[in-house]
Parts: C-alpha cells; structure tokens; sequence
C-alpha cells in the first residue's frame, strides 16, 4: 500500500513544530509524553500506542511527527479510509518494526480492518499471507482522529496513551504567530498578531493561514495593522472575532426568523448544507455564546443579537 502523508502535505509552507519543545500549548499532554517517551527511552523499550483526538487544525498531526522524531524512529502515514480490508492493515503492521505507524482519521479504517488492529495492539499477533497468526515486531501506533464517537470503546480503551487537544487560547495563538513569522521572512505589529490570535477561533493552521493571507497584501514582508485590515476587508472577516460571511449571514438570518429556527430552515434560508453548519459553523457560535440550542432549535443569544447590531453598524 502506499504511504501517504495526509491533508498536512498542504501545510507544508506552514510552519510546523518540529519537537516536542515547539510545540506550543497543550501542556499537560506534552508533559505526559517527554515522561513516558523518557521512561521507555531509560527502560530500552518501545512507548504504547498512542491516541489522538480533537477538531481539525490543532495539531494532531505535527504531534505525532515530534513524537517520532523524539523517539529517533521514521514515520510511516496513512488515512485510515486506505484501510478497507484485513489484509491491508496486516500488511503495513508485518513491515511495522521499528517504526512509528501514524493512522489518520483513524475512524474510517474498515470494521473488518479495525478486529485487525484491535488484536494486533492487544497481543503483538498479525496474521501472516496464509492467515496464520504470527508475533510481528514492536512497533507504536499512533492512532489520530477528529469524531472519537466512532471510534468503538474497546478500540479506544487499547490506548494507555490517550489525548484530545482543545481548543488553544488567544495567548497561545500569538506565540505561535510569533513563532511562525520569522520562519516566514515576516515581520509583525504586535497589535496585528493580537488581532490574528483573536480571530483564529482558538486553531492553530487558521492563525498561520490569517498570517499568510495578511502577508500578500503586505509591502516588505511587514505585517502592519492596516495590511491585516486589508486582508479581512477583502475576506470578509470581522477583526472582532474572524466571523465570515457565512457566519454572519447564518446569524442575521436567525435573527429574522424571529431568533429560533431549527437547523434545516436555517440551512434552507441561507442556501447551505444543514451539515456544513452544524459541523464546521457552529460549534464556534456555541463556545463565543452568540448561539445557543434548546429543544426548538438554534437560539440566537443577546450578545449574538448585539454582535448582529455592531456588523450591521460597521458595515452601514
Ligand atoms: N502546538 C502547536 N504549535 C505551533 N504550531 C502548531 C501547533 N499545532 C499546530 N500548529 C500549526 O497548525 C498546523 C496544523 O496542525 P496539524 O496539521 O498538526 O493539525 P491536525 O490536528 O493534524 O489537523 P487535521 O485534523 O485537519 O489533520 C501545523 O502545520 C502548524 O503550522
Ligand atoms: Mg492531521
């Protein structure tokens, strides 16, 4: 099969954290890693396989990436939708000693291939071509996906090693900015990297992405307050909190449907997916507060109607 690196190849002009060091934020599961990392390391054993899990764009991927490159071992990527067969995961865990084995969106690796996996992490047994059950080397899996839920228990409770990353604060944010600018030949206000911490809805890739958006509008790689107001002029994104045209548009139009309406009339005013916003849309309503759920539907909140009040002022 082939290996494949993931959506992450995309982000290859981004900065990526290369250790455990850089990696900014999400102290305690870094912590908990250099410890078990340093203890297998003195023990002279592999560590366990390791889980990751949380929304898109925190990290997952550029963890598992430091964490081979702190354990010395090479990486082999996969998705987990190129797993539809036993035989497929057989095959990579045969040839999987000595190395780091990173499945992404491991949730789509096939029930089948998954029974395969399962027994493989609890009893180092992988079937060999004549589907006999032979020991195959030691080997660490990390296991990464963005929908736990569907993940089965008995899967999930195999990883002794098991971290969700959350959401990163503002503070968080600026330092990777900082972080990211030089590598970038950039050149940031402080006031312009507060702004782009703020709107970057608590991920990672999306402040390195403002970064790179501000940065084509910018004269001598110098990212000032007014390029990164020309940036969110021309993308429609308000400064307050990187709200976007999709996201305004779903809240004026809740506003006018009287301030409840359920998700598919929502989706049908606005023209959109009933997935798209409930997915990708709005979680990030939900943890600002501008919206809120109940039995009947999707609540806009007083400070949604007040934020409503100041884009319409601003944009008069
Ligand atoms: N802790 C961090 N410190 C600095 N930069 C980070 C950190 N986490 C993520 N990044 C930046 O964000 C980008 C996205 O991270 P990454 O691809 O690892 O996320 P992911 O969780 O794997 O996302 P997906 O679920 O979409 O695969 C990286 O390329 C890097 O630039
Ligand atoms: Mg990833």
């Amino acid at each position: 099969m082939n290996v494949v690196t993931t959506q992450h190849q995309q982000d290859r002009s981004l900065p990526r954290p290369q250790t455990l060091d850089e990696f900014i934020n999400q102290r305690h599961t870094v912590e908990a890693l250099r410890a078990a990392i340093s203890k297998a390391n003195q023990r002279g054993i592999m560590i366990d396989h390791v889980l990751l899990t949380g929304p898109p764009g925190l990290g997952k991927t550029t963890l598992a990436e430091a964490i081979a490159r702190e354990l010395g071992l090479p990486i082999v990527s996969y998705l987990g939708s190129q797993f539809t067969s036993p035989a497929q995961v057989s095959a990579v865990l045969r040839y999987g000693q000595g190395k780091v084995i990173f499945i992404d969106e491991v949730h789509a690796v096939s029930y089948k291939a998954l029974e395969v996996l399962y027994r493989t992490l609890e009893d180092g047994m992988v079937p060999n071509l004549d589907g006999r059950l032979e020991k195959c080397g030691a080997f660490i899996l990390i296991a990464a996906t963005t929908d736990p839920q569907r993940l089965p228990n008995p899967f999930r409770q195999r990883f002794s090693l098991s971290f969700h990353l959350d959401y990163y604060s503002e503070a968080s944010l600026a330092t990777i900015v900082n972080q990211s600018a030089p590598i970038m030949g950039l050149t940031v206000a402080s006031e312009s990297i507060e702004t782009i911490a703020r709107i970057a809805r608590g991920v990672p890739r999306l402040a390195n992405h403002f970064l790179k958006r501000s940065a084509d509008f910018a004269v001598d790689n110098a990212i000032t307050p007014p390029v990164v107001q020309k940036f969110l002029t021309t993308y429609g994104i308000d400064s307050s909190y990187g709200l976007d045209r999709l996201d305004t548009g779903l809240l004026t139009a809740l506003k006018r449907l009287g301030g409840t309406a359920s998700i598919d009339v929502l989706a049908s005013t606005i023209g959109e997916n009933p997935k798209v916003i409930s997915i990708d849309r709005e979680p990030y309503l939900l943890r600002l507060g501008l919206v809120s759920r109940s039995s009947r539907g999707r609540i806009l909140t007083p400070k949604g109607e007040q934020v409503i009040y100041q884009l319409e002022k601003e944009a008069s």
